[in-house]
């Protein structure tokens, strides 16, 4: 399963990918109105270059099949590894299937169901993205979505990609690997509590305690 972090902030981008352990970037206009960003493409622009061997996912804002048309092919521009984020809406699907014809490589977001996923993976995306914690938010299993995908996906043998989206905790991140997801896409804070235990600490406070108990006064 590989590790996306769901970001706009840079340092946190910077940070994770200095772990050695980052496979892409998602953003979305809530990320990327968080942190302030001023010149858009020159922000996915400076992501691309920070994590130069992961997929960074740019999200388009038009809702009609011609502006969101005229945005991928701009945002497609900036850097090889761009990915188009599409909503799932009817002229999003359109465009989908017409960005996936010219070889150009979508994320179809706000995927709240499998009929969804279904339909975006038909019309050729990339990969689909589940929001499994705002799922969970309103009282439904989100996890019951990432599995009834995977096994609808492993069903039709298609290539598309399953990227689990909206992460509250490690458990999701747990289950989202038995389940066959794909990619996962994690909030900064949820890369940092992954590496987290206390019985590691405390176990590994007492090798060093006992170790200069013995070797240091020798
Ligand atoms: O980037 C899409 C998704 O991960 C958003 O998550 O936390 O806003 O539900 P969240």
């Amino acid at each position: 399963m590989q590790f996306f972090i769901d970001t706009a902030n840079l340092k946190e981008i910077q940070e994770i990918q200095s772990w050695g352990i980052l496979d892409g970037v998602t953003t979305n206009p809530t990320l990327m109105a968080k942190e302030g960003v001023s010149n858009i493409a020159e922000h996915y622009k400076t992501i691309c270059e920070l994590v130069p061997n992961g997929a960074i996912s740019a999200e388009v804002i038009a809702t009609d099949f011609d502006g969101m048309m005229k945005e991928a092919h701009e945002l497609a521009k900036i850097h090889e590894n761009i990915v188009i984020k599409i909503p799932f809406i009817k002229d999003g699907i359109k465009a989908i299937a017409a960005l996936s014809s010219e070889k150009i490589p979508t994320n179809c977001t706000l995927i709240f169901s499998p009929v969804q996923a279904l339909v975006a993976a038909k019309a050729g995306a990339t990969y689909v993205s589940p929001f499994l914690g705002r799922l969970d938010d309103i009282g439904h299993d989100g996890m019951e979505l990432i599995r009834s995908i995977r096994q609808i996906f492993d069903n039709m043998e298609c290539y598309t990609l399953i990227l689990a989206a909206s992460i509250r905790h490690t458990l999701h991140v747990v289950q989202c690997a038995e389940a066959g997801a794909d990619v996962i896409t994690m909030p900064y804070k949820v890369f940092e509590s992954m590496i987290k235990h206390p019985l590691t600490d405390i176990g590994l406070e007492k090798f060093l305690e006992d170790y200069h108990n013995v070797f240091s006064k020798k």
